[in-house]
């Protein structure tokens, strides 16, 4: 990956690490809207329209969350790459295998089970940042505490 300039007093390995590891969390917070939009069309059951409308603004957080994301890699000298092929070809983690009609319950365990991992992954995403850019390590720990409210709200249906 070549950049095409790199901020002030930030070497060009380290913005290119940091530009990978954002690219990587880039291609989660697309994928999470598009997750969290399948599980708000197909969910059924009781609490409907709690569910059904409490994922929206999830949805409209996660892709802020992608936007600021892609515009911290540019800001860096990077190109993002928002395309679908991107988001499949950086997926390390478990896909999101709930489909079709199914209940509230199905549905809320699967997104908790995937927040699991997209945390996780925020986490270790700031950690190694913090070495690297503690700019984008701290944009990573403002998303993550997004993502740990949005779970309390899942769990909070299901207690
Ligand atoms: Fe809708």
């Amino acid at each position: 990956m070549t950049l095409a300039f790199t901020v002030p007093g930030l070497d060009e390995a380290a913005s290119e690490k940091a530009v990978a590891i954002l690219q990587n969390r880039l291609a989660q917070e697309q994928e999470a809207a598009l997750v969290l939009k399948h599980a708000h069309w197909n969910v059924t059951g009781p609490n409907f329209i709690a569910v059904h409308e409490m994922l929206d603004p999830q949805v409209e957080v996660v892709l802020a969350q992608a936007d600021e994301t892609a515009e911290r890699i540019a800001t860096l000298g990077g190109a993002p790459d928002g395309r679908p092929e991107a988001i499949v070809r950086a997926r390390t983690w478990k896909d999101f295998d709930v489909e079709g009609r199914k209940s509230t319950v199905d549905y809320i365990n699967a997104l908790i089970e995937y927040y699991d991992g997209f945390i996780a992954d925020d986490r270790k995403a700031v950690e190694e940042l913090d070495e690297l850019d503690f700019v984008s390590s701290n944009i990573i720990q403002d998303h993550v505490q997004e993502l740990e409210k949005f779970q309390w709200f899942l769990r909070s249906h299901v207690a």
